[in-house]
């Protein structure tokens, strides 16, 4: 056997503090689950195996999330008796391998660098236990690490255990620890239950260790924004705050203006090219790549968008849309999905688009709706101009051939097709096709009564 490791991650704690129904580790923080920065970032680690400790309540819910990942196990603890109680339970499982690392699924901002050097250090010293520490100015309510006047760590004393004497150190537990997996297991079952909430701590295993005599090392962490641990709402927010600042300094460090972080929500999946401006209160989600020279924002929301280059769109709602160069979007837009904008294309204030081809050098420009259509190159639809493309059952499309003219308010009632370089006459009802290059008027003819009213003057 060599130094083969094996991750265990904590998530089967009630999360009572959360006051939630759904599982707390599943809580969303940027769109993804808490739980997927813990395991994306110990998969890193490339582990023999990982196994994920859960509770009777979440086990369908977090197993369905992640079963399809490779190496991966799931233990049931049956009762939520503490963190020591929690990897008792992977014992079976975790004495295959003669290291594990074990991390808490409400620890989710932790960076790969961390992980992979608290592993390092514990291979490098020939240590028993490593475990990762850092210094706060206030360090409440995380667990104290005491050391001996060697600088040794000797043991974690818990924020409600703590004396007011021990509550003054600031060095705090951060919760990951490498440990060898037999002394782990056959320390583990000496632990006794903490007396002022009864529970199984993890964390009592550090004295054990030591006063077993066993080398214990610690690794410092000095960006204290990665080591935030999630019990509250509060602490969720908290936890997107930074995140968001880590994903935006990324993207500014890339070539990127972002005129206000403080304002600005973009995922870490978002790809963004140099030079491009997110204007301030500007949400980007999912899978999203936005190319060179654009301006995004202000107030617009962006989610699974491919976007191309020297593209504004601003006030706007970008859903599942691919846009193309040089487009000019918004004020006030509503893109939805399969919608495909070519270049050279504006769309202007109050229009809506769905299911839609918009092709080169078309407008939209203003208080329009297009559904299930497509529109060719040089088309300029009227404002009010409106795809009527639901009979009430089904969705018809409105096919509107290159360089037609459509004037304002006018009704397509799908499916219909317009011919190329035709004209519509502004306030048609379209009911038929329209042959190319042809005018087509459908509207009531004005009746004028002149002096109609002089009388009654
Ligand atoms: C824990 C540490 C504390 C550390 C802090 C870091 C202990 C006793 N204390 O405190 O020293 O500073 O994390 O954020 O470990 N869990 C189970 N089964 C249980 C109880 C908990 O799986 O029976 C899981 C939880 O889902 C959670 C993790 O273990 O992911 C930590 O538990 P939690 O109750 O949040 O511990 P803290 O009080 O935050
Ligand atoms: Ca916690």
């Amino acid at each position: 056997m060599g130094n083969n490791l094996c991750v265990i991650v904590l998530a089967a704690g009630e999360g009572t503090r959360m006051k939630s129904s759904y599982p707390k580790v599943l809580h969303l923080l940027h769109s993804k689950p808490m739980l997927s920065y813990v395991i994306e970032k110990a998969e890193k680690l490339k582990p023999e195996k990982m196994i994920i400790v859960v509770n009777k309540k979440n086990y369908a819910e977090i197993e369905k999330m992640y079963r399809k990942k490779k190496n991966l196990a799931f233990v049931v603890q049956e009762r939520q008796l503490g963190t020591a109680d929690a990897v008792k339970a992977t014992k079976n499982i975790a004495m295959k391998y003669n290291n594990c690392i074990i991390l808490y699924g409400d620890v989710p901002l932790v960076s790969i660098e961390t992980l992979k050097n608290v592993k390092k250090l514990h291979f490098d010293k020939n240590a028993d236990m490593t475990i990762a520490t850092t210094y706060l100015d206030n360090p409440y309510p995380y667990g104290r690490v005491k050391r001996d006047a060697s600088g040794k760590v000797i043991k974690i004393i818990e924020e409600a255990d703590a004396t007011e004497e021990e509550k003054a150190i600031k060095e705090i537990n951060v919760g990951i620890y490498c440990c060898r997996t037999k002394l782990l297991f056959k320390l583990l079952p000496q632990l006794v239950p903490s007396a002022r909430k009864g529970e199984y701590y993890l964390t009592d295993l550090v004295e054990k260790f030591s006063s077993s005599g066993c080398k214990i090392e610690s690794y410092v962490i000095e960006n204290t924004d990665e080591i935030i641990g999630i019990n509250s709402r509060i602490d969720l927010a908290a936890a997107e705050r930074i995140l968001s600042k880590f994903i935006l300094e990324k993207i500014m460090s890339s070539g990127v203006t972002v005129v206000d972080p403080d304002n600005s929500y973009i995922d870490e999946t978002v790809k963004i090219a140099p030079d491009t401006t997110i204007h301030p209160g500007t949400i980007i989600k999912g899978k999203t790549t936005i190319g060179r020279n654009c301006h995004i924002g202000p107030y617009t929301y962006i989610e699974n968008c491919v976007i191309g280059d020297n593209t504004k769109i601003e006030f706007s709602y970008i859903c599942g849309a691919r846009i193309g160069n040089n487009v000019a979007i918004g004020p006030f837009t509503r893109i939805r999905p399969i919608t495909c904008i070519e270049d050279n294309v504006r769309i202007g204030s109050f229009a809506e688009v769905k299911n839609t081809k918009v092709s080169p050098y078309s407008k939209i420009p203003h208080h329009s709706y297009v559904g299930d259509s497509f529109i060719g190159k040089n088309v300029n639809i009227g404002a009010g101009t409106i795809t009527c493309n639901f009979d009430g059952k089904r969705k018809h499309k409105t096919v509107i051939e290159d360089d037609v003219f459509v004037g304002s308010n006018v009704n397509f009632i799908a499916p219909v097709k317009i011919g190329r370089g035709a004209v519509i006459a502004a306030g048609s009802t379209i009911t038929e096709d329209v042959p190319p290059y042809s005018l087509a008027i459908a509207r009531e003819r004005q009746i004028t009564k002149i002096d109609y009213y002089k009388h009654k003057k």
